[in-house]
């Protein structure tokens, strides 16, 4: 687990099937006394012998928080990819310690909102035979590395960017030096053109590529990051060589731990180092530090990349024919294959997302019988694999297309045919004030009815790709600074209230949201949404997109729309 990256690797068990990392018999034993130690030190805190504020460090070492009802438990799904077994095992925890559900987060994380303490020892043990764990899911060290939920499968990347998640993945966890940093820290990367992980919203964004010799390296955008400061990314380079991936982020991570601000945890993240101190002199600091470190000790093997490379193979295709899909216009199925499937690199095959944001429903929330049902549909139609996204959904990356109609039918049965994938209805929210102790204001209820208002799917498909994310306070967990219309929980003279924020955008072009005007009570919200989105229907250019609108028409427009009297 810890280190790999530079030493070599030598795996107990070869890949039951390819595009998957699978542990070694090192991170099992490491997963196994970790979690012997936290049965320790929960009993200790049980009978009494440890009081909760000794306890807490040692369960946000875990994962374990306490949130307003309950203990949440985070878990870890590295770069969002679980094979069904994994699948099912969240499954049966769900159903076994939580009230049969879990919640899929936009860190491609999983949590469980109604943990007992008593039964995390056996709940982290039961992750662990499957080789998952929720080390890393809290503090202020390197969290999960979050990528694209299409690695591997799209067309347009240039490489499969879990092979680098992996890679610092086992760089980053327990790294010595990095685990106690002044804020926590996120990493995401993508191979491609097409930025489906956000990556200018994170402390550091690395786009992989190719040069003209056609070797890989990388470019690196350093302070991004949204909550009470947003801010996006900046290159701090245009390509770092593939062997020197370690070297220059080990100088980034020294520079931010050496200077970052530990007297104020409003001021400790990163964005805030790079913006007081100024892209040039940031970057000057990193090319210092970055020369000093760019010997031998952290070259990154070609070997061990290679090695890394052979887990995430593609899976054994059949050759196909690309093939076209029969639907009968009109149906349910037809505009699922619109707006649920996308294109394969592999001709015959498409990459599904299944939608978790059904009409009324709570986005990222799955039942454990679905859970499940996704499980079996990866095992039987998807070579095992199952994907999670930044915005809350799941995804089966390898179908044929042939098989969509029946994979379609088994989602459909189960609750889980949304056909509004990238749509206004694929709300991203955080748990808001439902579950969190942060919130000002409750997201959930709100995502609920906007998704009902928003469930035809003509409207739908007339709107576009105008997107609402809706955070319950301040530290932006729903991401709505960089949706188009973005609603952003406040407390106003110790009411729920809520706030508009327009014209973000979370691709590589990144933008963040402009705030529209004062808070409004709960029942003004869908309300003031919908003015929004009708003044854009009304007034856009033909194929005009909504931040263009906004641009061209300017704030003001739409702020009158929104306030206007009666
Ligand atoms: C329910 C318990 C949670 C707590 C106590 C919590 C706490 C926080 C805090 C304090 C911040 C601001 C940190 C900073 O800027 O330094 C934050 C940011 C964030 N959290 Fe959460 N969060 C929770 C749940 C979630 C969930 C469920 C998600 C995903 C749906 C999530 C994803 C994020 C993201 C994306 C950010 C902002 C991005 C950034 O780091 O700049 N969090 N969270
Ligand atoms: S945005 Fe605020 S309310 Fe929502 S989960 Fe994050 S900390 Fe909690």
């Amino acid at each position: 687990m810890t280190h790999h990256a530079t030493q070599p690797t030598a795996p107990a068990n070869a890949p039951a099937h390819a595009g998957i990392y699978r542990y070694d018999a090192v991170d099992r034993q490491f997963v196994a006394e970790r979690v012997a130690q936290f049965r320790d030190q929960v009993q200790r805190r049980l009978s009494g012998v440890l009081s909760e504020e000794e306890f807490r460090p040692l369960r946000l070492m875990n994962g374990l928080y306490l949130q307003l009802h309950a203990y949440m438990l985070r878990i870890a799904i590295p770069y969002g990819t679980l094979t069904g077994q994994q699948l099912r095992a969240l499954a049966g925890i769900g159903r076994r310690y939580d009230k049969g559900y879990g919640h899929f987060t936009t860190r491609q994380n999983l949590q469980f909102n109604w943990i007992r303490l008593e039964d995390t020892p056996d709940i982290l043990e039961a992750l662990g035979a499957v080789d998952m764990h929720a080390i890393q899911t809290s503090g202020n060290c390197i969290r999960n590395v979050t990528t694209d939920q299409f690695a591997g499968v799209a067309a347009d990347a240039v490489a499969d960017p879990r092979v680098y998640a992996e890679i610092l993945r086992q760089w980053s966890t327990l790294h010595p030096e990095f685990t106690f940093l002044p804020r926590k820290f996120k990493i995401a990367i993508i191979a491609g053109d097409h930025d489906r992980a956000v990556i200018r919203a994170h402390d550091v964004g690395v786009k992989v590529k190719t040069n003209e010799a056609g070797a890989i390296g990388f470019e690196v955008y350093v302070g991004g990051g949204l909550g009470r400061s947003p801010f996006l990314g900046q290159k701090t380079r245009d390509w770092v060589d593939e062997q020197d991936l370690i070297a220059y982020l080990e100088a980034v991570l020294r520079v931010y731990n050496r200077l970052g601000r530990r007297d104020n945890i409003y001021k400790a993240r990163i964005k805030i180092l790079l913006h007081q101190t100024g892209l040039a002199k940031f970057t000057e600091m990193v090319e210092e530090e970055f020369a000093s470190l760019r010997g031998p000790r952290y070259h990154l093997d070609p070997a061990i990349v290679a090695e890394i490379r052979r887990h995430f193979a593609p899976p054994p295709y059949d050759d196909l024919a690309e093939t076209a899909v029969d639907a009968v216009p009109g149906t349910a199925f037809a505009r699922w294959l619109e707006t649920n499937v996308a294109a394969h690199r592999q001709p015959g095959y498409a990459a599904v997302t299944v939608s978790l944001k059904p009409a009324g429903g709570i986005p990222g929330d799955a039942t454990s019988d679905q859970m499940e049902v996704v499980a079996d549909l990866a095992d039987r139609f998807s070579f095992g694999e199952v994907r999670v996204t930044h915005a809350q959904n799941l995804v089966l990356p390898h179908v044929r297309r042939a098989d969509l109609a029946e994979v379609f039918a088994a989602l459909d049965a189960a609750g889980l045919g949304a056909a509004n994938v990238g749509t206004i209805a694929d709300i991203i929210a955080c748990p808001g004030l439902d579950y969190c102790s942060l919130a000002n204001a409750r997201s959930i209820p709100l995502a609920q009815e906007l998704s009902r208002r928003f469930a035809d799917p003509e409207r739908q498909k007339a709107i576009g790709d105008v997107s609402i994310k809706m955070s319950g306070c301040i530290n932006a967990c729903g991401h709505h600074h960089v949706a188009s219309i973005g609603v952003l929980g406040v407390d106003k003279h110790g009411k729920e209230a809520y706030q508009l924020t327009l014209g973000g955008d979370p691709t590589l072009n990144a933008a963040i949201g402009d705030l529209l005007g004062p808070a409004m009570a709960e029942e003004e919200v869908a309300d003031a949404v919908e003015k929004v989105v009708d003044l854009y229907l009304a007034r856009r250019e033909p194929g005009e997109r909504f931040n263009d609108t906004l641009a061209r028409l300017g704030r003001a427009a739409f702020k009158e729309t929104v306030y206007a009297a009666g």
